[in-house]
């Protein structure tokens, strides 16, 4: 596998394609610690007009931690899954008590908060902080399951250790960010879980189950 080509392929493909979002203006560990805890479970077109109004009302760590809970969860209305916004406003107080505000860089630290998964901190410490460290949600098991031809269900909870296994081989030392947001934004715009937009794939000539006509019927997931 050409690994230094796929992701020189990949990073630059996100810099040329990447939607323009409002929590890719700017890297603050926060700024991105909200956005990936709304896009859980809630899609990319009604989370924007939450993540700026939210932004606006509670800008730094120290803002949430010190707001009422009654405001917070006014301002998460209608995204629904409320222990998301209760959990994450915990976690925020302990960042602002025992690391006086800083959103932690270590993946130790940064696991141990509430609500804070393999993926977020994943996400958090690859974008926010440049580090090479997976972040893996069922966009990149699609992706990834097609380019190398994984044939792991990905509906079992070891998959996505599997899946991360992998990625810290492949991901780019060099730009880490880049090489995750990559991945994701080839999910959402290309590597669609239907008809996915072989023909303008910047990474096709490295995907094996291209090569083998087999990417509709990846990844695998059963039934749970
Ligand atoms: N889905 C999860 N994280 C995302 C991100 N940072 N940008 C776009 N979609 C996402």
């Amino acid at each position: 596998f050409a690994t230094e080509s796929f992701r020189e392929s990949l990073v630059n493909w996100f810099y040329e394609n990447q939607r323009i979002l409002p929590w890719r203006e700017s890297k603050d560990a926060y700024r991105v610690w909200v956005s990936e805890i709304m896009l859980q479970q809630t899609r990319v077109e009604t989370v924007i007009p939450y993540y700026e109004a939210f932004m606006r009302r509670f800008p730094t760590a120290e803002d949430l931690a010190a707001a009422d809970e009654e405001d917070i969860l006014k301002a998460w209305e209608g995204l629904g899954y409320y222990s998301r916004v209760r959990n994450l406003q915990s976690a925020v107080k302990e960042v602002v008590e025992q690391y006086g505000g800083k959103v932690p860089d270590t993946k130790e630290e940064i696991s141990s908060l509430k609500g804070v998964g393999p993926y977020t901190a994943g996400a958090i410490l690859s974008i926010a902080y440049g580090k090479p460290e997976p972040a893996v949600d069922g966009n990149v098991m699609r992706v990834l399951s097609r380019i190398l031809l994984i044939e792991e269900d990905i509906a079992k909870p070891a998959a996505r250790k599997r899946f991360e296994q992998v990625l810290y081989e492949l991901i780019s030392k060099e730009d880490p960010s880049a090489f995750n947001q990559g991945l994701m934004e080839l999910g959402a715009l290309i590597c669609t879980p239907r008809s996915p937009g072989c023909l303008l794939c910047p990474v096709r000539p490295h995907c094996r189950a291209y090569e083998a006509g087999v990417q509709e019927g990846l990844p695998i997931k059963s039934k749970k």
